[in-house]
């Protein structure tokens, strides 16, 4: 099995190759400087080169807040993008994971969302990722999409990060409380789709570590875990404005990976805690 993967620079790409490669598994990553994923041509050319059995598609356009004022910019990273990728895959005969985000739906009410439930996004990122996911189910068969939330790895910023830096910087840190979902380790959704791409079990799934919690009560166990004395005050997404509107309910039903018969996701606290270590054996914030 020959796998490439999209978005090397960043968070979970990353995250994929290095599990790959402790695999054995032949790989590639690539980023901006191999090929942009709004150049059909160029996207083409690379993957009938390389002729990957599966393409994981995880380079995005994913700055939530900024895509509000260049929708434009946004739609064709990751609406136009896929539509190439997809493409290129056809044309080689390799399978795709296309990684969504909960933010395709409404964030109404107080449920999980099972896989099934009709797109609503309330915001331009959610929107685009809607249009990746479209063209994924309306282009090909072979196919896997897995919708996350809340994603922190070792390669890049996340809101772990932020709260780690906040809390060597301020007595005092504000964080939204009505907002509830599930965090999740780039290592461990790296692990389910490894553990997926060599199966013929398509369709959507939703992966993110086991347990629903709030931004305030995550960064909470943030600062205690990481021995920080910051105070966490839990305030209302209402006293908190942002350029993208944010879903309050990201709440994603662990069901699909369960009747998928795929290993379970650890829970958020041994995930946080992996992660820290991570951190501090890579000398990254300690
Ligand atoms: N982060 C989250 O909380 C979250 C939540 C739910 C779902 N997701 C989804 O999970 C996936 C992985 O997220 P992540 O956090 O790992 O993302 P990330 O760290 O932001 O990495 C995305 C990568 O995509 C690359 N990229 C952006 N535009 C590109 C283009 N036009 N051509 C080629 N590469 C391009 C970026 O390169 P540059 O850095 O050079 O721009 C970056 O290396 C994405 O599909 C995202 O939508 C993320």
């Amino acid at each position: 099995m020959k796998v490439l993967v999209t978005g090397f620079g960043g968070q979970l790409g990353y995250d994929v190759i290095r599990l790959l490669e402790q695999q054995g598994v032949e790989c590639k990553g690539v980023d901006v400087g191999d090929f942009d994923l709004t150049d059909g041509a160029a996207v083409k050319a690379y993957v009938t080169d390389y002729g990957p059995d599966v393409i994981v598609h995880c380079a995005a356009y994913t700055a939530v807040d900024k895509a509000e004022s260049e929708p434009e910019i946004c739609a064709r990273v990751n609406g136009v993008g896929t539509i190439n990728i997809v493409r290129a895959a056809l044309s080689v005969g390799a399978k795709v994971v296309y990684i969504s985000t909960d933010y395709v739906f409404s964030g109404d009410g107080d449920q999980p969302f099972e896989t099934n439930e009709p797109y609503n996004p309330r915001n331009v990122y959610g929107l685009s990722k809607v249009q990746g996911e479209m063209a994924v189910r309306s282009l090909m068969t072979r196919f896997f999409i897995l919708r996350t939330s809340w994603v922190f790895g070792r390669n890049g910023k996340n809101f772990v990060r932020t709260m780690l830096r906040l809390g060597t910087e301020h007595p005092q840190v504000r964080v939204v409380c009505d907002q509830v979902g599930s965090p999740t380790y780039t290592r461990d959704l790296a692990r389910v789709i490894c553990d997926l791409i060599p199966t013929e079990k398509y369709g959507i799934y939703h992966v993110r570590n086991e347990g629903y919690i709030s931004w305030a009560e995550f960064a909470e166990k943030i600062m205690r875990k990481a021995g920080l004395p910051c105070q966490v005050v839990p305030v209302l997404t209402s006293e908190y404005p942002t350029a993208a509107r944010r879903p309050l309910n990201s709440r994603l039903s662990a069901q699909s990976l369960k009747d998928a018969g795929i290993h379970p996701m650890p829970s958020v606290d041994s995930a946080l805690d992996r992660y820290l270590q991570e951190l501090r054996e890579e000398q990254i914030l300690f």
